[in-house]
């Protein structure tokens, strides 16, 4: 019989940590909301200790959230086990998850400790978790580059002070999928206890290695991978959940394993966490990119159209890719858009879709067809942005090669309007001055990246943008048929993300 895997999410805490994002307290709950949806088994909703805002998110999510077990994570000292605790004492299914060094290169040169040292604050820790709570993870961090004997007796320790999940990491993700292989093979045969525990890995990206890493880890015998919503993480990310569970789902005949991930769930929580993290999805990305299932040549066209298995090994469908039945233009109703958004998953409160039906009417006198992938982009713009301190009222640019570009930007703040003119390198650069003129947030761009959502002359074009606003990162993304406002509304939502950041912590 099939052996189930365990699916561990970590998007809500190593996903966090990918260079340029941060997600506010709102965000982290509706993010958990469609991890549930997703069924993942277990979400890692934060690291307490880290801050305030994680503390108070994971607390929240631990309230809220019935169905997955909430872990949080905490090193092997008091003080964290002990907020992490805190933070998740009201789940109704949580779960502790510890970690330390074991690699002779940290516990050298980050921890300043011994061996012996290292193995002694592994037991207390678990033994201090294991005092608050029955689910009680322990990670050996760095577990790739540690000696193999070490790796045995520290996780044999862990699991005598109460460890049921006992993870090997491979953070730098320096391991070969066959040397993985036999590192958990190793480990099955010479740690003590290990057969009452689950055996978790949770494999880093630097060498593109870490689907396949998790993968060659499962056929040894682990039965727990962490993984991230498009492989989001520290540096080069983490192993892709998508990815993972697709091939699951895909190879079962060779596996013999199987998730209780809800697939059709998979390309909406995929866009729903690259909208709020400001992280694009790569086209030719496994699974959900969006070139997944574009099938270019023409003699793959001729057999698609013949039988959709000659060139497709999963079915669209399933993951959640939804065709266009009927197409949406200027004359469609409310009831029309409120069907195809369901079809599309977007089930809207009558305020929301009011909202969204301004923005369609406004974006079908632009563009005669609205495709799937423009309501998505207009949901998500107008539906679901974050608390909208600024909003834009109007913005109007001169520009040409001799010229200087000005710009002059209207923005509403609680029903006050505010104007101001600036000059810049380019009309964004100048709209942007406008912008901080009227704000007076000192703030740094990142970077700014754009492209196209859908296709024609008229098509969508959307604009991520990474800035630093008083110290700050946040990211922000904005979508409009033209590209100045495209880039005022992304920088616009980075600034109202910055503000909801604040006053979150300030709340706290
Ligand atoms: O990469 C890593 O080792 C981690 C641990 C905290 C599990 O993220
Ligand atoms: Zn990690």
């Amino acid at each position: 019989m099939a052996d189930k895997v365990y699916i561990f999410d970590t998007t809500l805490r190593d996903g966090e940590q990918t260079a340029g994002v941060t997600l506010t307290f709102q965000e982290k709950l509706e993010l958990a909301e469609q991890l549930k949806n997703l069924n993942v088994d277990i979400i890692e909703a934060g690291f307490p200790y880290a801050s305030p805002g994680d503390f108070e998110a994971v607390k929240a999510i631990s309230e809220k959230i019935k169905g997955p077990t909430i872990c949080a994570l905490a090193r092997a000292l008091p003080q964290d086990i002990d907020r992490a605790w805190e933070a998740i004492r009201h789940s109704q299914k949580p779960r502790i998850h510890t970690f330390i060094s074991t690699s002779d290169v940290q516990i050298k040169h980050q921890l300043r400790k011994s061996r012996e040292e290292v193995i002694e604050m592994a037991k207390a820790a678990v033994e201090k978790a294991k005092s608050y709570v029955k689910d009680v993870e322990f990670s050996a961090m760095d577990a790739t580059r540690s000696d193999w004997d070490f790796l045995c007796q520290i996780f044999g320790a862990a699991i005598k002070a109460g460890a049921t999940t006992i993870n090997v990491p491979d953070t730098v993700g320096y391991i070969l999928p066959s040397e993985f292989h036999k590192l958990i093979e190793y480990l099955f045969e010479n740690t003590p206890g290990i057969d009452d525990v689950i055996v978790s890995v949770h494999c880093h990206n630097d060498l593109g290695l870490a689907v396949s890493n998790s993968l060659s880890a499962l056929q040894a015998g682990a039965r727990q991978v962490e993984c991230t919503i498009n492989g989001l993480g520290e540096r080069a990310g983490n192993a892709s959940l998508e990815e993972i569970v697709m091939i699951i789902d895909t190879r079962k005949d060779m596996l013999d394993l199987y998730t209780n991930i809800n697939i059709g769930e998979i390309v909406r929580t995929s866009r729903l966490v690259s909208r709020m993290t400001g992280v694009p999805v790569q086209p030719n990305k496994a699974i959900v990119g969006d070139n997944a299932f574009a099938h270019q040549s023409g003699i793959h066209q001729d057999a698609i159209l013949k039988e959709r298995t000659t060139f497709e090994i999963i079915d669209p469908k399933r993951i959640g890719f939804h065709e266009s039945r009927i197409v949406l233009g200027k004359l469609s109703g409310r009831h029309a858009l409120r069907n195809r958004l369901e079809d599309l998953g977007y089930y809207l409160s009558d305020d929301q879709l009011n909202r969204a039906f301004i923005r369609f009417k406004e974006l079908a006198d632009r563009k005669k067809e609205i495709s799937d992938r423009d309501l998505e982009a207009l949901v998500e713009n107008d539906v679901k942005t974050p608390a909208e301190h600024y909003k834009l009222d109007y913005i109007q640019v001169t520009t040409g090669n001799r010229l200087t570009p000005t710009a002059t930007v209207g923005l509403r703040r609680n029903h006050t309007m505010r104007e101001e003119s600036a000059i810049g390198d380019g009309p964004v650069d100048a709209a942007y001055n406008a912008i901080d003129r009227i704000t007076g947030l000192k703030t740094r761009l990142i970077s700014f990246n754009v492209q196209a959502v859908t296709s024609g002359q008229d098509a969508l074009g959307e604009v991520q943008v990474h800035l630093e606003v008083e110290g700050v990162r946040v990211t922000g993304r904005g979508i409009s048929t033209d590209i100045v406002e495209s880039s005022v509304r992304a920088y616009l939502n980075a600034i109202n993300r910055y503000i909801n950041v604040v006053k979150a912590e300030e709340d706290v």
